[in-house]
């Protein structure tokens, strides 16, 4: 039986990857909801669906159709967004409206979250907004799973300072660390940087996995095989 899918967030690197590894899930039909039409589709089965996040009968019309499973990637930088306000609406409003219309229209759905490592604490801005949504994926009773990786490595072409800074310069000195001194280090991979291929490998096997009702947390090692692989599951 066809699976349905929808993801919001799509276009970003942890979702291009998302969408590569959905390309290939053939028993599967996707919509990706998109601001602008027009970006590179890799599969007959995924269509393009542009998607006014601004527009509240947006959310309805979107479950209107059959979903058994959403993808949330949604995110930007404040500097990005230029104000505190615009901001939440991206990495809060919109993840949370999406999810407030599937629970009402789809309950027996289940959920595949990009959050970030953190969210459990929960202060500021950022963690802040990660902590609300990961709140109302909770209180909506889906079945969810929630990546929370730490920072991402990527060929982003965005310029984003601190990221070049810890790719080039700390990622590598941290995983080598961590390969040769700390490979079942729970708090040591849980803030490693993270291959976003990885995390859409992770929340995909998952997602697609979830039982009704499950909750699921996919942090540290969850989201690196790489050590688990080599030296043995903790
Ligand atoms: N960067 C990190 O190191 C890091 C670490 C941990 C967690 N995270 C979290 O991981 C998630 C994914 O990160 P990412 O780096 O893959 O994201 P990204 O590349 O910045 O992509 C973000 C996605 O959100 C969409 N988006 C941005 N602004 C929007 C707006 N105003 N309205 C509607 N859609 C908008 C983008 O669409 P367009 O293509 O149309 O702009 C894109 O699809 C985010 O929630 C992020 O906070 C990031």
């Amino acid at each position: 039986m066809t699976r349905h899918v929808v993801i919001a967030g799509g276009t970003g690197e942890i979702g291009k990857q998302l969408l590569a590894l959905l390309a290939t899930r053939t028993e599967l039909s996707v919509r990706a909801l998109v601001r602008r039409p027009g970006f590179t589709l890799v599969s007959p089965h995924i269509e393009e669906v542009p998607f006014d996040y601004e527009d509240a009968a947006a959310y309805i019309t979107v479950f209107q159709s059959p979903c058994d499973l959403l993808f949330i990637a949604l995110g930007t930088t404040r500097a990005k967004a230029g104000s505190d306000e615009a901001f939440l609406r991206v990495d809060r409003d919109y993840p949370m409206r999406l999810i407030s219309a599937l629970a009402t229209l789809h309950p027996e759905a289940g959920v595949g979250l990009v959050s970030s490592v953190g969210a459990d604490r929960g202060k500021g801005l950022y963690l802040g907004a990660k902590a609300a949504v990961e709140s109302e994926l909770s209180a909506s009773g889906l079945a969810h799973v929630i990546a929370r990786p730490s920072f991402l490595r990527s060929n982003r072409p965005e310029f984003r300072p601190l990221e070049v800074v810890i790719n080039r310069l700390i990622a590598p000195l941290w995983l080598a660390l961590g390969r040769g001194l700390f490979p079942r280090s729970r708090g040591w991979w849980r803030w490693a940087p993270v291959d976003v291929r990885e995390v859409a490998t992770a929340l995909l096997g998952a997602a697609l996995a979830l039982e009704p009702g499950q909750r699921r947390i996919l942090e540290g090692l969850d989201l690196h095989p790489g050590p688990i692989a080599q030296w043995g599951r903790p």
